[in-house]
C-alpha cells in the first residue's frame, strides 16, 4: 500500500516523464519491481503519452486482438479490440461465424452531424427568447460556418437548429442547438468552437445571458443501424432461439437487466472505440442515454424472429467516431488499427462498430439463454488466475488446467497447485 506523505509535488508537469516517475516513486514510496513496471508499460511511446496528457509517467497497456469472420455490408472485415475483459473477442468471432450464411451485418447511418448546446438564461420571456434565434438561421449559419473554414471545404459545416424551452429547478431556460456536419472529424472541437463563437451573437440578439457552451454526447442525430439474422440452426434450434427472446424481452422491461444486456454490448463497442483511439466516454454516455431516451431505460439492442423462424437482432444508437483530429490521428497504433479495419471514413468505422456491439449482444444472450456464461468464461478466467498467482511459463497453462479439471477456478488453489508444481511433488 503506497503511504504519500503529501499530494504536492512542485513543478511535476515541468519534469521529464522519467524524473516524474523518480518523484512520484519517492512520494508514494515505490519499490524497485513497481517503477521498472512503470517504466516498462511506457512501451517506446512515452513521447507520445507526454503530449498526450499531463503529467504522464507511463502507459497503460490494454490487450489488443483481432476479430474475425465479420462481413459488414457485403465487405469481409478483421476488426481490432482493445479490452482487458476475457471472452469478448472470442464472442464476436464466434456470433459473426454464425450469421456468415445469411450474410452477416447490414448497416445504415443517418450522417456524421453533431450538436452543441448554449444555455441562455435570464430572460422573464424565454419563449421569445426561443423565436429571436430561430428568427436568425441565416446570420447564424454564417457565423458558425465562418467558425471553421477547414470543415466547410470538406463538406461539412452548419446544417441546422434546434431551440428548445428546459423547465429546470430554477425556471425555464432557452437552449439553443448548432447541428452541424463534422465530416470525418469526432466534431467535439468543431461545435465547441463554433458554440463559443456564437453565444456573444446570441446574447446581443435575444438580451439574454449565455452560459454554458458545449457539444451533446446524446448525438441522437449521428446514429448508426445495424441488422443481421442468425438462422435457428446456427443459433442451436428454436428453444435456444426463444429463450434468447425472452432475456431480451427481460433485458427491455427491467433497467437492472437492461444495465448488464447492454453493459455487454459497450463490452464490444468500447473496445474497437478504443483500438481507434476514439473517446469511449462519449461513446458511452451517448449509448446509454439514448437507451432512455423514451423516458425509460431499455435494452439498446432488438430481437425479433421472422417468418422463417430465424433470430433478427437490431442495434441501433450514437456513433459519434471520428478519424481524423484527437488521440486517432496521433496514436500509431490506433493508425495501424484503421489500417486493419480499411476503412476510409468515420462513417465506414460507425457501421463497423455497432456490427460488433450486435454480434457482442448476440454472444451474451447465447450464452446466458444455454449453458451461462461461466462455462465460456473459464478457460481464460483460469488463466488469469494462474497468472494472477504468480505462474510464469509453462506453469500458467499447467495450473490453469488443473484448476479447470477441478471446476473451481479460486486463487487459493491455484496457490496451492503452483507451490506443488514448483516442490516437484
Ligand atoms: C459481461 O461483461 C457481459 C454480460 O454480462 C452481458 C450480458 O449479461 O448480457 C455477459
Amino acid at each position: 500500500m503506497s503511504d504519500v506523505k503529501s499530494s504536492r509535488i512542485e513543478g511535476l508537469h515541468k519534469m521529464t516523464p522519467d524524473a516524474r516517475l523518480q518523484a512520484v516513486a519517492r512520494q508514494a514510496g515505490l519499490d524497485r519491481d513497481a517503477v521498472d513496471s512503470l517504466a516498462a508499460a511506457a512501451g517506446g511511446q512515452i513521447d507520445l503519452a507526454d503530449r498526450l496528457v499531463e503529467n504522464a509517467i507511463a502507459s497503460m497497456a490494454i490487450p489488443l486482438g483481432v476479430a474475425t469472420n465479420m462481413i459488414v455490408d457485403g465487405r469481409e472485415v478483421l476488426v481490432p479490440m482493445a479490452t482487458e475483459e476475457s471472452s469478448v473477442i472470442a464472442a464476436v468471432c464466434n456470433s459473426a461465424k454464425r450469421c456468415r450464411s445469411t450474410g452477416g451485418f447490414r448497416t445504415s447511418t443517418s450522417g456524421p452531424v453533431m450538436a452543441a448546446q448554449i444555455q441562455l438564461l435570464g430572460a422573464s420571456d424565454p419563449e421569445n427568447v426561443r423565436l429571436k434565434v430561430l428568427e436568425r438561421f441565416d446570420a447564424i449559419k454564417a457565423v458558425c460556418d465562418e467558425t471553421d473554414p477547414l470543415l466547410l471545404k470538406v463538406g461539412g459545416g452548419f446544417r441546422d437548429l434546434d431551440v428548445r424551452v428546459v423547465d429546470s429547478a430554477e425556471g425555464p431556460m432557452t437552449i439553443v442547438h448548432i447541428i452541424v456536419d463534422t465530416r470525418d472529424a469526432m466534431g467535439a472541437n468543431a461545435v465547441n468552437s463554433m458554440a463559443e463563437a456564437l453565444a456573444p451573437r446570441l446574447e446581443q440578439w435575444t438580451g439574454a445571458r449565455s452560459l454554458l457552451r458545449i457539444l451533446t454526447n446524446l448525438a441522437d442525430r449521428r446514429v448508426a443501424r445495424v441488422r443481421a439474422v442468425w438462422p435457428v440452426e446456427e443459433i442451436g434450434g428454436a428453444q435456444v432461439r426463444d429463450n434468447m427472446l425472452s432475456a431480451y424481452h427481460f433485458a427491455d422491461a427491467d433497467p437492472y437487466r437492461a444495465a448488464t444486456h447492454n453493459k455487454g454490448i459497450m463490452n464490444g463497442v468500447s473496445a474497437v472505440v478504443l483500438a481507434t483511439g476514439n473517446d469511449t466516454r462519449a461513446i458511452e454516455a451517448g449509448a446509454h442515454a439514448y437507451a432512455a431516451r423514451d423516458g425509460w431505460y431499455r435494452s439498446m439492442s432488438r430481437w425479433e424472429a421472422d417468418a422463417d423462424g430465424n433470430l433478427v437482432g437490431i442495434l441501433e444508437m450514437p456513433m459519434a467516431v471520428g478519424l481524423v483530429g484527437g488521440a486517432t490521428k496521433i496514436h500509431p497504433t490506433a493508425q495501424a488499427n484503421l489500417k486493419i479495419l480499411g476503412v476510409r471514413t468515420a462513417d465506414e468505422l460507425a457501421r463497423i462498430i455497432v456490427s460488433v456491439g450486435l454480434a457482442q449482444n448476440f454472444g451474451a444472450l447465447r450464452a446466458l439463454a444455454t449453458t451461462g456464461i461461466q462455462k465460456g468464461h473459464m478457460a481464460l478466467h483460469a488463466q488469469n488466475v494462474a497468472l494472477m498467482v504468480g505462474a510464469v511459463g509453462d506453469e500458467i497453462d499447467r495450473v490453469a488446467d488443473e484448476l479447470k479439471a477441478l471446476g473451481k477456478v479460486r486463487q487459493d488453489i491455484a496457490e496451492e497447485i503452483l507451490a506443488r508444481l514448483r516442490a516437484g511433488t
